[in-house]
């Protein structure tokens, strides 16, 4: 069977967009990363890309003077690639509506709080201060309200009476990097319901 072409966007890192690449090492996993695009250049995730061999792409959003210009260029650049699901992987742009009607139900993303708890930004710092218990990560399709679209999976982890930010996100991260294949998986193997 045809294998689902996804393009990543990042902005930075790129554990997660890592997590994916090890995913689609296995020839039996049913996506490939066609490509991945950087809104900020020279970032480690580009650098993981081409190690593993997958065509990169820098759109730097500043040299847009409208935010629905970047997005055509990546609409563009996605589109030339083939690219079938839009996989936004700490990419720390809000996408548009007029892209997100150009890859209807074909985008999602990784956020890591227990949404629709704790959207946005600073989530690690915000948890430790509400003084929950839990905290975790989800994968969700996009729509043009921010973090608020359908939830495809989650997990759970922990908070911890010592935990620092940087302690708690690391213990998130470590599940994102579970979740974000399973939620793929989950798509190309179409076993998702609307
Ligand atoms: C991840 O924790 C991801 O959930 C978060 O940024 C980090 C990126 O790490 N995304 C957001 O906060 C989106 N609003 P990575 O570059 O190592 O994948």
């Amino acid at each position: 069977m045809a294998r689902l072409k996804l393009g990543v966007l990042i902005s930075g890192r790129g554990s997660n967009l890592q997590s994916l690449i090890d995913a689609c090492a296995d020839p039996a996993f049913p996506a490939e990363i066609v490509l991945v695009i950087s809104n900020i250049p020279n970032v480690q995730g580009l650098d993981r890309a081409e190690k593993a061999n997958i065509p990169t792409k820098t759109i730097n959003h500043k040299d847009y003077d409208a935010r629905e210009k970047f997005d055509q260029a990546l609409t563009e650049t996605l589109q030339q690639a083939g690219v079938e699901l839009v996989c936004l992987a700490g990419f720390m742009r809000i996408v548009t509506a007029q892209f997100l009607a150009h890859w209807p139900d074909q985008v999602i993303n990784i956020h890591p709080s227990l949404l629709p708890a704790f959207k946005g930004i600073h989530v690690h710092e915000r948890v430790i201060e509400a003084g929950v218990k839990f905290s975790g990560c989800t994968v969700h399709y996009v729509v043009p309200e921010m973090d608020a679209g359908p939830i495809i999976t989650q997990a759970c982890v922990p908070v911890k009476d010592e935990d620092t930010p940087d302690t708690l996100a690391a213990r998130v991260l470590e599940q994102e990097h579970v979740i974000y294949p399973l939620a793929v998986r989950l798509i190309a193997e179409k076993r998702l319901q609307q």
